[in-house]
């Protein structure tokens, strides 16, 4: 079988066979297929696209580049959640400890922030000492320890994800479903969990900006996790607007702490529960929704969660004592006011170009291998929908260059619209695909 054969046939539309894909991911992982052939590939499935079947086939091969965790000596349904990323998406540092606190063993691999948006491992590293590079037997122990091990993708998962997506990042092939599809449920399948909740955003900070192809990708990923044996269920939520308050790893770490204390913005309160509830059914510590969802508001107003994030901090390395005291978190030296120009209604603002304006600052990256600063981000204190007198504060930048701050400035200006009219706003959770 010869590369450029596959190449040949994806190009002019054909479905591709299962050993032709193997052929290609085993390839991509050894090193001995070139980029330049990998390359032609991936663009032409993202021109051609993939049956379901071909997308099962490929993410398939990408588990079994690496190894299958298996968990299965633990006691207890082992749940994870994976968002396919945000501006100010951070309910993973809440819903982690929530959900261990109410019983539910969380083995919860994540990624780092790229392009305009974060990731959980900045987040969590912005806690001083905190571990993301676990091994595979220290997640084990975390897991045992306190119900809960919050780390990065270890080399053995899905090593063919990791070389694809290097490629895709800088060949424009980012933007497919089946290659979405295959590079976040390989990782997922993988780690060994029982059942997965899927926080599929939609907008304009989100990888898909409607709400059509949202679904498509929800429809997508939960039809391979299913299939993969991992009860897989989707939400689609609202990414037209950062989610809450802060964007920036520490800024966010602190809203995750007030949230779990019970205070933070409607619709991260909203999202993080009913993300919540859902690890909670399928992890089967719950009888149905309503038993979810008290549990937990009841694992927030106990203080359970907290306690439970105290534990998971301390086991990995960090300081618990930024719970308790904000000062122990990095923070920025100096702060911008960003006011409305006139009077009304915040009716927008971009997330898109809210998550630009803080990576400019320094708080997310544009190459995989760039150093964040975990001080700097954004707050929002007038979100969509709040009426405003020229001159009140929108935006609050936190920034330590002045010459970062004036290009942040120039993106950030162009995020807020004002309106005479109060807007429409669509709700957090905008639907489901089980
Ligand atoms: N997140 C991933 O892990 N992979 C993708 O392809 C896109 C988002």
């Amino acid at each position: 079988m010869r590369t450029v054969d596959t190449i040949i046939r994806k190009r002019d539309g054909q479905a591709l066979e299962r050993d032709e894909i193997v052929a290609f991911v085993s390839g991509v992982t050894s090193g001995a297929l070139p980029d330049y052939q990998a390359s032609a590939l991936l663009m032409a499935i993202v021109l051609r696209g993939m049956t379901p079947q071909e997308t099962a086939w490929l993410t398939d091969a990408m588990v079994h580049s690496g190894i299958r965790v298996d968990l299965g000596d633990l006691p207890g349904v082992k749940v994870d959640k994976h968002s396919t990323g945000g501006v100010g998406d951070k309910t993973s540092l809440i819903l982690a400890p929530i959900a261990a606190a109410c019983g539910v063993p969380v083995p919860m691999m994540s990624g780092r922030g790229l392009g305009h948006t974060g990731g959980t491992l900045d987040k969590l590293e912005s806690i001083p000492g905190f571990r993301t590079a676990l091994s595979l037997d220290e997640m084990r122990a975390a897991l045992q320890r306190c119900g809960c091990a919050m780390l990065g993708q270890t080399a053995q998962i899905a090593p063919a994800d990791k070389k694809l997506y290097a490629l895709r990042d800088v060949t424009g092939t980012v933007e497919s479903i089946p290659l979405i599809s295959a590079s976040i449920m390989s990782k997922k399948i993988a780690e060994g969990i029982d059942a997965l909740v899927l926080d599929v955003k939609t907008g304009s900070g989100a990888f898909m900006k409607t709400e059509a192809d949202s679904r498509r990708l929800a429809e997508s990923l939960v039809s391979i996790g299913n299939a993969s044996g991992v009860r897989t269920e989707a939400v689609i939520t609202d990414m037209d607007m950062p989610l809450g308050t802060a964007v920036g790893n520490a800024l966010e770490v602190i809203e995750c702490l007030e949230v779990m204390k019970g205070r933070g913005s409607a619709d991260l309160v909203d999202c993080s529960i009913e993300l919540a509830l859902r690890m909670l059914v399928l992890g089967k510590v719950a009888s149905d929704r309503t038993d979810a969802e008290k549990k937990v508001r009841h694992a927030i107003a106990s203080g359970a969660a907290l306690d439970r994030f105290r534990q998971i901090i301390e086991g990995q390395g960090g300081d618990p004592r930024v719970v308790d005291d904000y000062s122990r978190l990095p923070a920025a030296p100096s702060r911008f006011a960003l006011k409305a120009e006139r009077a009304g209604y915040v009716s927008r603002l971009d997330a898109e170009l809210v998550g630009r304006a803080s990576v400019v600052l320094g708080a997310g990256r544009d190459r995989v291998d760039d150093a964040v600063d975990p001080a700097v981000g954004i707050v929002i204190t007038a979100k969509p929908g709040t009426r405003v007198d020229v001159g009140d504060p929108v935006l609050e930048l936190h920034y330590r260059e002045t010459a970062k701050l004036d290009a942040a400035l120039a993106l950030a200006r162009r995020s807020i619209t004002i309106a005479d009219e109060a807007p429409t706003l669509r709700p957090i959770i905008v639907g489901e695909v089980r």
